[in-house]
Formats: C-alpha cells, structure tokens, sequence
C-alpha cells in the first residue's frame, strides 16, 4: 500500500538499498582482511578473507622467514595476472586451498621466483591455459586436487620443467590433449584417478621419468598397444575401476622396471599370451574382480619376478599347476570366488616359492591334496572354505597332516556358510584314492620327482638298447663293407631319442 502511496521513495528505496548492503559488506570485509605470521618458528604467513587483490596490498612485509604464504578458506574467485608479485618474497609453498577459485590468469603466479609446492586444492578451477606458470621454473609439486577441469588442453603445463608430481585427481576431464602434458620432462607422480577420461592414446609419450601413472576410476574401455610406448620408468600403474575388456598383446613391454600393476575391477576378459610380455620387474598383479574365464598357456611366461597374483573374482572353471610353475618368485595366488571345479596337477615343475594359495569360494568337491601339496614344498595355508567338499575331508587331512606346520581352512564356521557335502555313497571310494596317494607319496617324497626318475628311467634304458643295436649292426656292416647304412641307422635312432626328451617335456 504505502509502496503506490509514495512510489518514487520506495523506487529509491530498493535501488539504493543493495548498493549500500554491498558497499557496507565491502568495507567489513577488508577490514576482517588480514595477513599475518604464524606461531613462532613455524616460517608461515597465514592470509585470513583475503580477496585476489588483497596480497600486494597488505601492510604485511613478506621477507625470508615467510617459506609458506597460506590462504585457506578465502575468496579469491580469479587469480590475475601478477597477483603474488610481491617485492622481497621469497616464498616456496604456497597453499590456496578451498578458496573460491575459478579462474587462473596467464602469469597468475609471477613473482614467486622461489616456489616450489603449489595447492590450489578444494577449488573451482576449470582450465589451465598456456602460459599459467610463465615465470615458476621452480615448482616440483602442483597440486590441483577437486577441481572442475574438464579438458587438459596443449601445453598448459608447458613452463614447469622441473616438476615431479602432478595431482589432478577428482576433476572432470573428459579429454586430453596429445600435447597436454608437454614440457615435463622430470614428471615422477600423475595422478588422474577419479575423471572420466576414455581415451589416453599418444598423450603420454614424452613422459619417460614418470614412476607413477594412477588412471585408477576412469572410463578407458579401449588400450591400442601403444599407449606406454615411452614410459620406460614406470614402477607403478593403477587401472583399477575402468571399463577394460581386452589386453592386447605387449601392452606393457616397455616397462621392464614395473613393480606393481592394478587391473582390478574393469571387465577383462580377454588375456593373451603376450598380454604381460616384457615385464620382468613385476612383483604384484592384480587382476582381482575381472571376467576371465580362461589363462591361456605362457600368458605369464616372462613375469620372472611376480610375488602376488590376484585373480579373485573371475571365471576361472580350472586350475593348473603348470600354469604357474614358472614362476620361481611367485608367494601368494588368489583364486578366491571364482567357479573352479577341478584343480589339475600339470607339468612336472613344482611352485617353489608358494606359501599362501587362496581357493575360498568356488566349486571344488574333490582335491587330491596329497599331490597338490607335493608340487607346493613352501606352502604354509591352503583356504578351501565355501567349496563343495565332502565332510570327512577335514578329519583326513587333519591326520595326513598332523606333524606339519600347515595352516588349512575348509569350512566357514558362520552360518550361511558352506559347510560340506555329505557323501555317504563314497567313502570306499575316496578311502582308496587316499591310500593311493599315500603310497604315491611316499614312493619318491613327491610323486612329481618319482614321475621324473621313472621317466629318465626310460629314456637311458631306450638309449641303452638303441646303442646296443647300433654297435651290432656297425658290426655287421664291417664285417660286411658296407659303410653307408650306419649313418641310417644313427639317424633313426637320435630320432628316436628325441621324441622320448619331447615327452619328458611334456
Ligand atoms: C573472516 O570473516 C568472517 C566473516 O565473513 C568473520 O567472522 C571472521 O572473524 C573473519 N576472520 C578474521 C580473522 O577476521
Ligand atoms: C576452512 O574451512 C573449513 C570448513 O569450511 C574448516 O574446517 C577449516 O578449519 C578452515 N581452515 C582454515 C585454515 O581456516
Ligand atoms: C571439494 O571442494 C569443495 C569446494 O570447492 C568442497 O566443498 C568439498 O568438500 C571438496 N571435496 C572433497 C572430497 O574434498
Ligand atoms: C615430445 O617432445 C618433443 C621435444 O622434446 C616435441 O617435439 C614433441 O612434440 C613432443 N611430443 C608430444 C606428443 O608431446
Ligand atoms: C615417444 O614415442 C614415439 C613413438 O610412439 C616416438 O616417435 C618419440 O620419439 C618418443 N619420444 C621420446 C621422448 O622418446
Ligand atoms: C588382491 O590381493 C592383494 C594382496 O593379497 C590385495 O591387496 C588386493 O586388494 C586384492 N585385490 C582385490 C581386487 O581383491
Ligand atoms: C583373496 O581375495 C579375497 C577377495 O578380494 C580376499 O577377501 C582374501 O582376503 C584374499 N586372500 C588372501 C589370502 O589374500
Ligand atoms: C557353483 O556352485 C554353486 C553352488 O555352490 C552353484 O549355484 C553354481 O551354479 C555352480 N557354478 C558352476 C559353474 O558350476
């Protein structure tokens, strides 16, 4: 009512009001604006409220006692050009954590001719032009943490040459340019988990100091082969959660320093034979929460120094010792929850360094554990709970095993769980195979080697009588003056012996 009554009063009311209120808010808040220096020894200036503009403008002399400069929770929104070219500083962390920024001008950072460790976590950022770090030669850490960055655009990072660890972790990039990462030639640490990006081919290629790559939660369903080419100092690589669904072969063959490689929890199905090649220094694979079903022969062939093989949460239907007979170093294999039904004792090698075998949560209803554990002379626990054991199985091997320091698990004791599966109809049956096992056993220590005397056996038996006949027709021939035919007979017979060394191989 009282607004038609006086319509020009209220006009100037409500024009006049905001610009006040924003004035007065101005005010207030460059007074509440303060820069200041820590406790005593603690080499830090600490910015409260400050506004972009506010740190060439304070009263407070930065000098050399100022090594960190921290603006935690101010409101900075855009960082201009210049804004830290503070005379005197010689300031080398800087920390603008969770402090409204949105954009990052050109030289934003000039001035800090000291600066080593840059946190500009917790912010809104949405991009890294070229020429951000014009003038910061010195920086080694940048931390960018929970940003809004959704395209690494080329050269952004171009100036800061000798920088070794990189986080861009929890931001939005979708893309990456092939150039993107241009000019960091000292790069240790990237850390990139926590994006969306699908596509990582050729942006990685003048990395070649890089330790560390964490690509961990993303969207890369595709790997070319050529992704790494370059990264030949990589000792860590973190995949885990992405949409993978193939390895190709030699993938990963130019790290031959790589020591640890996560591919859990992406939708690998396919493993080749040549899928690992290359990577000598491997200690630990996880390929835990995948869709593999099968482990082609020689797929883990040159992973001469691998110690955990995760492969938990697959399809796996079989295990094969020989498999994984090849691996001198190899302690601890995981086939927890998969459908393995029978566990096959291939080749004749044993696993020598094996010490924990995880076979928890599959289909298992028979295991020949006398031999299993012949070709496992390291092991010291064996998981066989959630499986379809037969319920006498416990109390036989509690004896079969009574003097040995062997920790086994065949049954949860929960409920819900999988107890075992009573097997009235069997029992002779199983009592046998047992005794025969018994036997085998005891026949060499381990029927492996016993398989492996009786073999050689053979062969020098064969090799025996084939020199015996050889030496007799020699003879013959002599006597007979025809040379010729022994080289035939020589023949036949170092044929002959080779196909007994194939079998052996076999
Ligand atoms: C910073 O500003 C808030 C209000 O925005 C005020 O409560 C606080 O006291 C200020 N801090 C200092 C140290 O002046
Ligand atoms: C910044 O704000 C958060 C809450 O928003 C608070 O927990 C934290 O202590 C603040 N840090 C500083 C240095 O003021
Ligand atoms: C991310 O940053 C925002 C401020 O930009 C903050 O509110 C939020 O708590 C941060 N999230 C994490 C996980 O630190
Ligand atoms: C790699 O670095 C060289 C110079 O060292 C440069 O010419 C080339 O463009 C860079 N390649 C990529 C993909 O960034
Ligand atoms: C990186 O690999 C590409 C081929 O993929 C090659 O042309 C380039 O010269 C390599 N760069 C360096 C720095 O080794
Ligand atoms: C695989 O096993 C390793 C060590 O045993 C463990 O650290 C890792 O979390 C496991 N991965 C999965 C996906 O369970
Ligand atoms: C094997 O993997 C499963 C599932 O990730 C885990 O719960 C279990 O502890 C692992 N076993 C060993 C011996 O590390
Ligand atoms: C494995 O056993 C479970 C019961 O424990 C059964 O439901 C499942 O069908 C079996 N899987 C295969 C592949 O035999």
């Amino acid at each position: 009512m009282n607004s038609f009554k006086f319509p020009s009063l209220a006009l100037l009311l409500v024009l006049a009001l905001p610009h006040t209120l924003c004035v007065y808010l101005r005010m207030s808040n460059f007074d509440l604006m303060k820069c200041s220096y820590g406790e005593r020894g603690s080499l830090t200036a600490t910015c409260v409220n400050a506004t972009s503009s506010y740190f060439k403008n304070t009263p407070y002399r930065f000098d050399h006692l100022d090594e960190t400069l921290r603006c935690v929770n101010c409101s900075l929104h855009t960082l201009e050009t210049g804004s830290f070219d503070i005379s005197g500083n010689q300031i080398k962390n800087l920390d603008l954590t969770n402090s409204l920024i949105e954009t990052v001008r050109q030289k934003a950072f000039v001035g800090l001719i000291f600066l080593q460790r840059l946190i500009l976590a917790n912010n809104a950022i949405k991009s890294i032009y070229p020429g951000t770090f014009t003038g910061v030669k010195k920086i080694t850490y940048v931390d960018l943490e929970n940003n809004s960055i959704s395209i690494l655009s080329d050269d952004g990072f171009l100036e800061l040459i000798n920088l070794e660890e990189l986080n861009l972790r929890h931001n939005e990039i979708k893309s990456i340019a092939t150039s993107a990462f241009n000019g960091l030639v000292h790069l240790q640490e990237l850390d990139l988990s926590y994006n969306a990006i699908g596509d990582i081919n050729g942006v990685f290629n003048n990395l070649t100091s890089l330790r560390l790559l964490d690509l961990s939660y993303n969207k890369i369903s595709v790997l070319t082969g050529k992704e790494f080419d370059n990264l030949t100092s990589l000792l860590e690589i973190r995949f885990k959660f992405n949409h993978i669904t193939t390895i190709p072969a030699s993938e990963f063959y130019s790290m031959s320093r790589l020591r640890r490689l996560d591919l859990s929890f992406n939708a690998i199905s396919g493993v080749r034979a040549g899928s690992f090649k290359g990577l000598h220094a491997l200690e630990i694979l996880d390929l835990g929460n995948n869709a593999v079903a099968e482990v082609p022969q020689k797929t883990l062939q040159s992973l001469h120094n691998l110690q955990y093989l995760n492969f938990s949460n697959n399809r796996l239907s079989i295990f094969q010792t020989g498999l994984y007979s090849g691996l001198p170093q190899l302690r601890v294999l995981n086939f927890s929850h998969n459908v393995i039904e029978d566990i096959e004792i291939t080749g004749v090698f044993s696993l020598d360094s094996l010490d924990t075998l995880d076979f928890s949560f599959n289909n298992i209803s028979n295991v020949d554990y006398v031999r299993l554990i012949s070709r496992l002379p390291k092991i010291s626990y064996l998981n066989l709970e959630d499986n379809l054991l037969p319920c006498g199985l416990e109390k036989e091997m509690e004896d079969y095993f009574a003097e040995d320091n062997f920790k086994f698990i065949l049954y949860r004791n929960e409920a819900n769980a999988v107890k075992c599966v009573q097997t009235d109809a069997l029992p002779k049956n199983k009592h046998t195979f047992h005794k025969d096992s018994l036997i085998r056993a005891e026949m060499g220590g381990s029927s492996a080697n016993a398989w492996i005397f009786v073999l050689i056996g053979i062969t020098l038996v064969l090799v025996c009588v084939l020199y015996y006949l050889q030496l007799r027709t020699y003879q013959e021939m002599r006597s007979m003056s025809v040379k010729r035919t022994t080289s035939e007979v020589q023949l036949i017979s170092s044929d002959l012996e080779s196909r007994d060394n194939d079998y052996l191989k076999e």
